[in-house]
């Protein structure tokens, strides 16, 4: 039986809500390269080009829903009882929140929020946002941009993801290509610090070798049938401990 459980998503476990992943329509991202919207050279160069893609993503996203794969995840937060279950997604959207999932954390930013360059204020940002926009914070206009982690910059949360990785004996990823550093990695420093290492994947994955067990097929029917697998083993182990 395991202890603490990490869960990594990437945009596989949003398919099945309707958000496209990254590389499975040939690299195009709402029929944007990414390189074009989520770099920071993208940003100085156009902002109000970013700021208008995200602000287009917000609305595409606000109607989806959270699909099994996510509602997985709470019921699997809620009945297991052998140590924490934490999110570490790279997904921007809330769909890990809409379903009840708690402990998550957006290594990649997250699409409702907005961040100062300047002093480093995060702000609540549901809707449309400018490159124009002045900072409650420090006052200086021109400074806000999504709280989007783009390529080129520092990962969110970082610290703590280590010591999840360095606690957790039960690492699972759902829905991630492997192709990004350094989400690519925590499955090996999972593995290094003792975690049996679980890949859910439609497809192969960039850092396959990295994973002891591999479930083929889309996340809304394969999750849900892993977490009925670890709550019946934790039920039998509590039988077997309560007939003792
Ligand atoms: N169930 C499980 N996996 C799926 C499903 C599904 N229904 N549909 C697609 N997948 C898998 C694909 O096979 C692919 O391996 O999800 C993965 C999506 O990979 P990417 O599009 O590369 O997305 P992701 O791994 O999250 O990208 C990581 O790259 O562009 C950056 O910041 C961006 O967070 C993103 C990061």
């Amino acid at each position: 039986m395991y202890g603490d459980i990490v869960i990594l998503s990437g945009a596989g476990i949003s398919a099945e809500s309707g958000i496209p992943t990254f590389r499975d329509s040939d690299g195009l991202w709402n029929n944007h390269r990414v390189e074009d919207v989520a770099t920071i050279e993208a940003w100085y160069k156009n902002p109000a080009a970013v700021h208008a893609f995200y602000n287009q993503l917000k609305k595409d996203i606000a109607d989806k829903q959270p699909n099994p794969a996510h509602l997985a995840i709470t019921r699997l937060q809620r009945e297991y009882k052998n140590g924490a279950v934490n999110v570490v997604t790279q997904n921007v959207d809330l769909l890990h929140e809409k379903a009840g999932n708690t402990n998550v954390w957006h290594i990649h930013g997250q699409i409702d929020q907005a961040v100062c360059m300047r002093c480093g204020r995060v702000l609540p940002a549901a809707g449309d946002m400018d490159e124009k926009a002045v900072c409650p914070s420090c006052g200086v206009a021109g400074k806000i941009k999504p709280n989007i982690v783009f390529f080129g910059e520092n990962l969110l949360y970082m610290d703590k993801v280590e010591a999840l990785l360095a606690r957790c004996r039960l690492f699972v990823s759902v829905g991630t290509s492997g192709a990004v550093f350094p989400a690519n990695t925590f499955a090996r420093t999972a593995k290094y610090h003792g975690a049996e290492t679980v890949e859910f994947n439609v497809g192969e994955t960039v850092n396959r070798y990295d994973f002891d067990r591999h479930v083929t097929g889309p996340a809304g029917t394969t999750l849900p049938a892993f977490v009925d697998e670890l709550l019946k083993e934790r039920t039998e182990e509590a039988d077997i401990v309560g007939d003792r």
